[in-house]
């Protein structure tokens, strides 16, 4: 089944409104009848369950969630300890943590305490223990989402004395012997060795540029603090509510936690799909995709956004036909679940400019009215979901610790992860996708933080080529290709795991800068890419970081098809060996005529493409049509800019194709044979016509479909 719902804040209508909880029937009745059949609840009610210390008040809750049950919902009950409550902050005032500059974080919003301080643990194990303890028997709540949004609001890193403590005692566990940790962070630059693991100082603000050898391990300790962290309330609510589901809500391609680590105990993940400036649809079906590929198994959108948001640059009125578009996207890619976010727009608080299903008259939005056609879609095409995976042939690996490194010392203000080139001048390499409306869009926001990755998925998305978003330590023996666009740190287990991939015959593609760095964050004293090269048959000699405005031209050798390529951001100069073939070389500049990619053939059908320069989806759609076709990677139709096509496949071979036309333009989609809508039931001959933001979905397509 597909859970459909929304994020519903009873404690706040029933505070609102003249007539209070009575309000709660009005709501759940018109949740019902827009087909929804799940409710999240409480995330941020610590203060409203415990209102004094070891004083709790679940009466309210269990009022709410007898009405909402009444009504046929389900509930996602939260652990909702984002939000310490005032008597806790005000008792306690060491649990806010310190920033890098050294100064407090103030009390009073969310997300505000360090997951290290002893008090704030304890008191999120006993709400957490409380709210489980309650609600393991209630026959209406089926999961739990466990706090919200970790790292949310800059708070994934602390400064303070508890973190610079417990960070000392993870570097001792972790190298046993200063000799060690002196060795492996290097510490001979600048004099840095220590005597005493208490000099070891959490890597605050600082006159200089800290080595990155320290960053990285306090990124990673910081990481691990909020997974134990983490795993504290999934062991409370495993031990109490075995019954129960237990997610988390995680967001986009955020890049301070490592996601891989911070979810391996859940059932499934969950993530929060906000339009924000930049997040273009081939941005999102990638975040879809990152989200799959945590756990390699389908997920929830816990917050879908349903109308206007609050917070972004500009906060434009989507208007018709984007909540249909988006739920059908994120399904498209894996959803089972897709909760809106918010049930009705806010009277008070921070929030009061974010529009819900219903606004804060109460009046329904066209969110609402969308919502009510999607509930009863659902119920005919979730038979037909049961079952189905998103299809993917090709993986594209995301390595957290690598996008770690590039941020620590990105070496070029374009790849500063996460930061808008608002300082600088964009590159026009740095395109996201063949937006109709806006041709020129370029990564901003929180899209930018996933450069480089979008280069290659990007053009796949373009070609309707479903991909995986993996993390390098998965198996990696189910897809025809495998591209590592940045795998700037690469550690012996997964060089060993690539080299294997490409003796059974897998094609590997890998991008520049990779196997730069070791696990600690240095260079290799070999050439690079380090314990990748005798893979990719070909090293480093020079790089260039160029300004934006700079480009090269690649001048391609012995491929055939291949169109105009410019590329910039970052440049090297390959040294082939014997039996490695350049396939382009750059065409401007002191090193034209010099390797920018390389191709080597390994035995037993294996083959290594190094790509030494950056470019965008343009690069990436030469490599693909050279490389898909051999390896018969087809998409289920014929590629049209602004329509999106993917698949659902069950193992039995049974298809649910999603069309998706993104744009506001109608267009027409060849077809090879005849297809019959699942919703309406229309079988459509040689042509489908779509009209601007329409969605079809069709079970199975040939593979001979495409044009
Ligand atoms: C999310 C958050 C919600 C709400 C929403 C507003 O990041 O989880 O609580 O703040 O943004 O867009």
């Amino acid at each position: 089944m597909i859970y459909f719902g929304c994020d519903y804040y009873p404690e706040q209508w029933a505070q609102w409104l003249a007539e209070g909880e009575a309000r709660w029937e009005t709501d759940a009745a018109l949740m019902a009848e827009a087909g929804l059949n799940v409710v999240r609840l409480a995330e941020f009610a610590w203060g409203l369950l415990e209102p004094a210390q070891d004083r709790f008040d679940f009466t309210w809750l269990d009022r709410a969630v007898e009405v909402l049950g009444r009504h046929g919902l389900k509930v996602v009950m939260c652990t909702p300890t984002p939000t310490p409550p005032p008597w806790l902050l005000y008792q306690s005032p060491e649990i806010r943590q310190i920033m890098a500059d050294g100064r407090q974080q103030g009390a009073g919003t969310r997300r505000e305490a360090c997951a290290n301080q002893p008090v704030y643990r304890e008191r999120s194990r006993i709400i957490s223990q409380a709210i489980a303890s309650r609600y393991a028997q209630n026959p209406h709540v089926v999961g739990w989402q466990t706090d919200n949004e970790f790292g949310c609001h800059g708070s994934a890193i602390c400064y303070c004395g508890e973190c610079e403590t417990a960070f000392q005692h993870w570097l001792q566990a972790k190298y046993m012997d200063l000799e060690m940790l002196n060795e492996a962070w290097g510490g001979s630059f600048w004099g840095e060795v220590y005597a005493d693991w208490r000099h070891i100082p959490a890597p605050t603000q600082s006159a200089a540029e800290r080595s990155p050898s320290h960053l990285l391990d306090y990124q990673r300790f910081s990481s691990d603090t909020w997974r134990d962290y983490h795993n504290m309330e999934i062991d409370i609510l495993r031990a109490t509510c075995p019954g129960h589901f237990v997610t988390h809500n995680l967001m986009s391609f955020f890049e301070p936690l490592n996601y891989y680590n911070l979810c391996a105990q859940l059932d499934f993940v969950s993530w929060d799909n906000y339009h924000y400036h930049g997040a273009t649809p081939g941005v999102v079906a990638a975040t879809h995709d990152h989200m799959w590929g945590i756990l390699r198994r389908n997920f929830w959108v816990m917050e879908q956004q349903i109308g206007h948001i609050n917070w972004s640059v500009y906060n434009p009125e989507p208007g018709p036909g984007f909540l249909r578009l988006k739920s059908y996207q994120g399904i498209g890619h894996g959803a089972d679940g897709m909760v809106y976010f918010r049930w009705r727009q806010a009277l008070a608080g921070s929030e009061q400019y974010h529009t819900g299903m219903l606004d804060h008259a109460g009046r329904k939005t066209i969110g609402y009215e969308e919502a009510k056609v999607i509930g009863n879609e659902l119920k005919t095409l979730a038979p037909y979901l049961e079952g189905t995976v998103p299809a993917a042939e090709v993986a594209i690996l995301l390595d957290f610790e690598s996008r770690w490194a590039m941020t620590m010392q990105p070496h070029n203000a374009l790849l500063r992860s996460g930061v808008a080139p608002d300082s600088v001048n964009p590159s026009p390499i740095m395109r996201v996708d063949r937006d109709e409306r806006r041709e020129d869009q370029q990564m901003t926001g929180n899209a930018h933080a996933m450069w480089p990755f979008a280069a290659p998925y990007i053009a796949l998305w373009e070609r309707n080529v479903g991909a995986a978003i993996i993390s390098p330590d998965s198996d990696l023996s189910g897809y025809k290709v495998v591209c590592a666009p940045f795998l700037n740190i690469v550690r012996p287990a997964v060089a060993k795991r690539l080299a294997a991939y490409v003796a059974q015959g897998g094609t590997l593609i890998i991008g520049p800068r990779s196997g730069f760095k070791d696990e600690h964050n240095k260079l290799f004293a070999q050439p690079q890419p380090g314990p990748l090269a005798a893979l990719t048959g070909s090293t480093v000699r020079y790089i260039d970081s160029m300004e934006p405005e700079r480009l090269n031209v690649l001048r391609w050798n012995n491929v055939p098809h291949m169109h105009r390529t410019e590329v910039g951001i970052w440049a090297e100069l390959l040294e082939p060996q014997p039996g490695t073939e350049t396939i382009a070389y750059y065409s401007n500049g002191w090193y034209a005529n010099e390797p920018a990619i390389t191709h080597k053939k390994h035995e037993g059908g294996g083959q290594v493409i190094y790509v030494g320069c950056m470019g965008g989806p343009d690069l990436y759609a030469n490599l693909w049509d050279w490389l898909l076709p051999p390896l018969h990677v087809q998409p289920p139709l014929a590629p049209v800019v602004g329509v999106e096509v993917c698949v659902r496949a069950a193992p039995d071979g049974r298809k649910v194709v999603f069309v998706l036309n993104h744009s506001s333009q109608p267009h027409a989609m060849t077809l090879a044979h005849p297809l019959t809508d699942l919703l309406t039931g229309e079988t459509h001959q040689r042509s489908l016509a779509l009209k601007p933001h329409q969605v079809v979905i069709f079970q199975e397509v040939a593979a001979t479909a495409h044009a």
